[in-house]
This record gives structure tokens, sequence and C-alpha cells, in this order.
């Protein structure tokens, strides 16, 4: 089926989106981007993700190239366009068209892509088997709270996972774990305390990060907000990955080596079930 994308004001089949050579997101990965769920047909925790974007646009003196509601508008026309029940919307914004220079240029006019992605999220087969990951080094660049679309070492990292016969990779940097490759990584100790690493340029600050620790604090789960090792991963009672096309998802092993029984921990699916009924009714009231 021809999806629906939206490039730079127009609704195109997606053969005929084009963006020009001379973009400077194709050019310098000089781009922000954002990757909203859909649930039941309703964007989750959109507000928050719009705020991020303008959080990155801003360390990049990048121009918005829409108010937010147009651009809740232009997600809104992708969803009923493309019939959209349960997926994602990308969302992304680069600085524009210019002749190639490494300074920004003055007068390009930022460009806006949107495109949807069907997926099952709330039935993903892995919430029931847990994912494997390994851990590699953290090769990426020192601004990773800015959600730039420069993924090549997230791409390579998962690759290492992929060959590793891994579902995904967590990163490490002197001897802590960062994150996920494209995710937040948390482990729950053996007295039930949940460790994530705290927020600062290390690593994206997930918006599902956010609502799952508001939620697990409300749960009165004890939070430890810090950097955590890989020794202390290997041995955790539960671990957990999280991010909008994922949600809460159970990870089971780690370099081989299984996390407990090698089954999704109860305070992993407790957290999950808590956050997809959180969304449901938030999604739905707005
Ligand atoms: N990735 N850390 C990194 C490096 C990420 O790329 C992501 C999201 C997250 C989780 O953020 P959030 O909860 O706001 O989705 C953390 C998206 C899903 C992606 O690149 O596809």
């Amino acid at each position: 089926m021809t999806r629906t994308v939206y490039v730079n004001g127009e609704f195109l089949p997606e053969q005929e989106a084009k963006i020009s050579v001379f973009d400077r997101g194709f050019l310098f990965a000089d781009g922000v981007y954002e990757v909203t769920s859909v649930l039941d047909g309703r964007l989750v925790d959109n507000p928050a993700h719009l705020k991020r974007l303008h959080r990155s646009l801003n360390e990049l003196e990048m121009a918005a190239p829409a108010t937010d509601d147009e651009i809740v508008g232009i997600q809104q026309a992708l969803v009923e366009k493309n019939h959209l029940r349960e997926g994602m919307i990308y969302l992304q914004v680069t600085r524009g068209a210019a002749e190639r220079d490494f300074n920004y240029p003055d007068d390009a006019e930022p460009s806006l892509v949107m495109f949807i992605q069907e997926k099952n999220i709330l039935l993903d087969p892995r919430v029931e088997t847990g994912i494997s990951i390994i851990t590699t080094d953290d090769i990426r660049w020192r601004r990773r709270d800015i959600k730039t679309v420069g993924l090549l070492a997230a791409s390579m990292a998962k690759m290492v996972a992929k060959k590793a016969g891994a579902d995904d990779a967590w990163m490490v940097e002197e001897g802590f774990i960062t994150e996920g490759s494209s995710n937040n990584a948390y482990i729950i100790q053996g007295d039930g305390t949940l460790v994530t690493r705290h927020l600062g340029n290390e690593i994206l600050s997930g918006i599902t990060r956010q609502a799952v620790l508001k939620l697990a604090a409300e749960t009165d789960i004890n939070i430890e907000e810090r950097p955590f090792t890989v020794a202390e991963a290997e041995q955790a009672r539960e671990a957990f990955i999280t991010s909008a096309t994922t949600l809460v998802m159970p990870v089971v092993a780690i370099n081989g080596r299984q996390i407990a029984d090698g089954k999704p921990g109860a305070l992993t699916r407790r957290l999950r079930e808590i956050y997809i009924q959180n969304a449901l009714q938030a999604s739905a009231a707005a």
C-alpha cells in the first residue's frame, strides 16, 4: 500500500515525496527528529515530544518550521489519510537546502517531513519472550541530549548486536551504561530498586522514560537515577528498555547471560501495563 507522506506543505504519495540534494539534513545530518507512538489511532505523549523538539531546535539555533498547532494538524491528517490505528509518526526538521558550507546558512528555510509506520506495539511478540542485548562501546558524540538524525553510531551498535545474535545493544562509556541504541536502559536490583542513568548530555531524555519514572514513583517503587555498570546489569533481578516504539520492553539476557530466570520480570510487566493503561486514558482524554 502506498503511504501518504508530508513534505514541506504537501501531502504526497510516498514515491513522489522529494527533498533537495542540498538539504543540510542529507549533507551534514543537520536535522532533528521525533517519533510519537500511535495507539488506537491516537498520539501518545505528543505534547512532551513537541517540547523536546523545541529544545533540540533551540540547541542547534534552528528555526521551527511550523507552529505546534500546525504540526499536530499534520500529524492527525497523516493518521487519518493512512488509516493508522497502531504504529508511529516520524517527524523530521532539517535546516533546509543551502550551498554546501559548514557554517549555518542565514537564509535557508527549514524543511519538515513526516510519515507514518504501522507497527504492532501493544501485541509485540517480544513482550512475552523479552529481548537479549549485548553491551558495546558508546562511540557517539557528546550531545546525545539533542535528538539529531546523526544515527550512524546507533545503527553500528545495532549491527554489532545483530551479528552477535542479540536483539539490541546497550552502550557503555567509562564502565557505565549510558543507554540503549535507540532507547533508555533500566535495571531492577535484588531489593526492588529501579536504577536508570541520570539525565545529562550523555543520554537522550526519553519521553517514555519521563512517564515511566513518574508512574513508578506513584507506585511506590524506589528509584535511583545514577550510572550503573555492566556487572550490575548482569546481576540484576530484572532489566528493561523504554522508547516510544517499544514502550516498556523486558530484557532477559545481557552479553549471553540470562537475567534471573531468563523470563520477563514481574515489575517490568507491571510497569508496562500501567504505562499502557495510562497512555490510552490520557490520549483518549486529549
Ligand atoms: N528512539 N535514547 C535514544 C538514543 C533514542 O533514540 C530514543 C528513542 C530513546 C527513547 O526516547 P523516547 O522514549 O522519547 O522514544 C532514548 C526513537 C524511538 C527512534 O529513534 O526510533
